[in-house]
């Protein structure tokens, strides 16, 4: 009998690369305890939307304007999650904070990656390419990203991974971004969602 999976939801709202690296990770097998079985996306044209389809994966689009607020928007996510019958969401760019209501159905099921060494430069506002802006203005020399569980507290959950990557003289936020990415985050977070999946199956 072929082994059981976790079935994974994937919450994006832009590029994907984050998204990609898992979708590659469980193509290589790097990745064998879990599978994206849904991509859900608040933005229409989210390019994480074209990835998922090209790797054969289910997606939906939940817009916040279709809704009469933000109690309804994220109801609306959390049926389409629950119909999925997920068993880890991964916050991968996902740019809506959520509420303790929505903490709270998943307790222990939601992983995020963020671009930094938490604590620093994290909580709401520090999203994207603010983080990087933030750590040039400080003028860290190290920073790095880290994937960690989701609870009410905006980047405030037990940390799962983290991965250093060193500031270079003249970087711009975009170039910080870059290495951040390809040195730190699409390294770590296919690695930490192996790391949940084989947990939530045992
Ligand atoms: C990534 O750098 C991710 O860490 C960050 O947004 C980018 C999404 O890129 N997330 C946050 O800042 C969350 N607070 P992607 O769509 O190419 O994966």
């Amino acid at each position: 009998m072929a082994e059981r999976k976790a079935r994974i939801t994937v919450l994006v709202s832009g590029g994907g690369t984050n998204l990609q690296a898992i979708l590659d990770a469980q193509k290589s097998g790097k990745i064998k305890s879990g599978e994206v079985s849904l991509v859900l996306s608040n933005k229409a044209d989210a390019y994480a939307l074209e990835r998922a389809k090209n790797a054969g994966v289910s997606t939906a689009v939940i817009l916040k304007k279709d809704y009469p607020g933000a109690k309804e928007f994220e109801k609306a996510i959390i049926e389409t999650i629950d119909n999925n019958n997920t068993d880890l969401i991964v916050l991968a760019g996902f740019m809506v904070i959520l509420s303790e209501e929505f903490t709270r159905h998943f307790e222990g099921r939601i992983i995020n990656v963020h671009p930094s060494l938490i604590p620093s430069f994290c909580g709401e506002g520090f999203y994207g390419l603010r983080v990087h802006e933030a750590a040039l203005a400080k003028g860290v020399k190290v920073t790095g990203a880290t994937v960690h569980f989701v609870n009410e507290i905006p980047d405030g959950g037990k940390i799962i991974m983290q991965k250093a990557v060193e500031v270079l003289d003249g970087d711009s936020p975009e170039v910080l971004q870059k290495r951040v990415m390809e040195q730190a985050e699409w390294q770590i977070l296919p690695a930490a969602v192996e790391k949940v999946c084989s947990e939530i199956i045992k």
